[in-house]
């Protein structure tokens, strides 16, 4: 036994190393996504630290486990002054049968996570995809997430799509605010494909925490992309672009070009006979009647600017944004008038594209405000905490619904978008 003098000094020694992370091969974090591939889905994950990164599965109802797939892991050095090291493991499940319900963990011999299960996506152009969409939804104050959370595991939505600004921010406390968040919402994105598009709370690092989590399709570490699911093609794309040049100001025009040859595949007759709806997701909105003095709020907003023209030539049916802690609807709209259907079904063949806010989903901002008196383009606002369901149901029909969480999930407003024609030839 040592004498107590040098068990002293050994204690002394050893108390400055508090704090230094204990050996850590556990998975956590784990959420799913669509790759864009047909019948795959990428399971993502993170340790900190170095292990293999394996995926173990199996359908439903069957031996658990008897089918195994293999990935890599990236390393993730936080910008923050601790130079955090994260391992994001991804791995690629391929040849999964479209509609079927897989069981799931993920790790290495070194420790393995929870089960999860997801279903792979149905791959029928005449399938009706139910989604959950929201913006804006921080580690503290998430006030829609137990609601979700809830409705996601009982199988209510195949999709998830989380419009920009997460956990506020990820970066924060070297990138433990990101940990923290991404541990929250493994309860909903475990479970269905996570999808994403990056908000201004991203940008720190040259948002390098939405980069290094997410595993979105194309190589373009997330910030634009596009993907095909039932009637529907969606693209995702980064508003942030316009904000922070010193990013990259090619980017810009390499997103925007990007954007017109993605429009123009998806606009080709034969294709966009399969899948007439197109829809986008940018975090920053063209317009909003909101009390503050965001780029929507500008008469000349920059989003509008570079790409209203773009989106209404090409014959975008449906724009989804978040970024203003609110939920509000616009009618059809191009150049700031209002183009509705007819008087009394203004969402029937209506003749400009819809555009949707919905930042309200819950963060530690908390509400913005309005104006007094809502713009002609503005047909329904609402300030309370909440979320979109939305189900394509087929090559003309699209239902959109908002929930109420301060109302105990009462739906507040509910919209059909009907289009019997599609592209440009349903603006005339
Ligand atoms: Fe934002």
């Amino acid at each position: 036994m040592l004498p107590v003098s040098i068990l002293l000094v050994v204690g002394c020694l050893i108390a400055p190393l508090h704090g230094v992370p204990p050996i850590w091969s556990q998975p956590e974090q784990v959420h799913v996504s669509y790759p864009g591939v047909h019948g795959s889905m990428v399971v993502t994950w993170t340790t900190f630290n170095e292990t293999e990164s394996v995926v173990e599965y199996n359908e439903w109802g069957g031996k658990l486990f008897t089918l195994v797939a293999k990935g890599n892991a990236t390393t993730f050095v936080d910008g923050g002054s601790e130079k955090r090291r994260l391992f994001i493991h991804r791995v690629t499940l391929s040849g999964l049968k479209p509609g079927s319900a897989y069981v799931y963990h993920c790790g290495s011999e070194a420790g393995w996570s929870d089960i999860f299960y997801f279903t792979a996506l149905n791959e029928s152009l005449e399938w009706s995809p139910r989604f959950a969409l929201f913006g804006d939804m921080g580690n503290e104050n998430p006030q829609s997430l137990a609601r979700l959370q809830k409705e996601t595991q009982v199988g209510m939505y195949d999709v998830i799509l989380h419009i920009g600004d997460f956990a506020y921010d990820m970066d924060e406390d070297n990138a433990r605010i990101g940990d923290e968040f991404m541990r929250q919402v493994e309860s909903i994105a475990a479970y269905v494909p996570y999808m994403t598009c990056p908000g201004n709370h991203e940008y720190r690092y040259n948002f390098s925490n939405y980069k290094n989590r997410f595993s979105m399709p194309g190589d373009t570490e997330g910030l634009w992309y596009s993907w095909d699911i039932g009637p529907a093609h969606i693209i995702s794309f980064s508003t942030e672009v316009y904000f922070y040049p010193e990013f990259g100001k090619d980017l810009i025009s390499k997103q925007y070009e990007w954007l017109k040859k993605d429009l123009e595949e998806a606009s080709n007759p034969s294709k966009r006979q399969t899948r007439p709806w197109i829809i986008t997701m940018g975090h920053r909105p063209m317009y909003c009647s909101n009390a503050d003095k965001d780029d929507c709020t500008m008469f000349e907003s920059i989003v509008r600017r570079s790409l209203e023209d773009l989106f209404y030539l090409y014959g975008v049916d449906l724009e989804l944004w978040a970024h203003e802690h609110t939920y509000e609807r616009l009618w059809p709209v191009y150049k700031y008038k209002v183009y509705n259907g007819s008087a009394e079904e203004p969402y029937v063949n209506p003749r400009a594209p819809v555009h949707i806010i919905t930042g309200s989903a819950g963060c530690r901002e908390k509400h913005d405000g309005f104006i007094p008196k809502p713009r002609d383009w503005s047909a329904l606002r609402s300030t309370d905490y909440g979320y979109t369901r939305m189900q394509v149901l087929n090559s003309t029909h699209l239902y959109l619904e908002q929930v109420s969480d301060d109302q105990n999930g009462k739906v507040i407003d509910t919209m059909w978008l009907v289009k019997d024609r599609h592209a440009t030839a349903a603006w005339v």
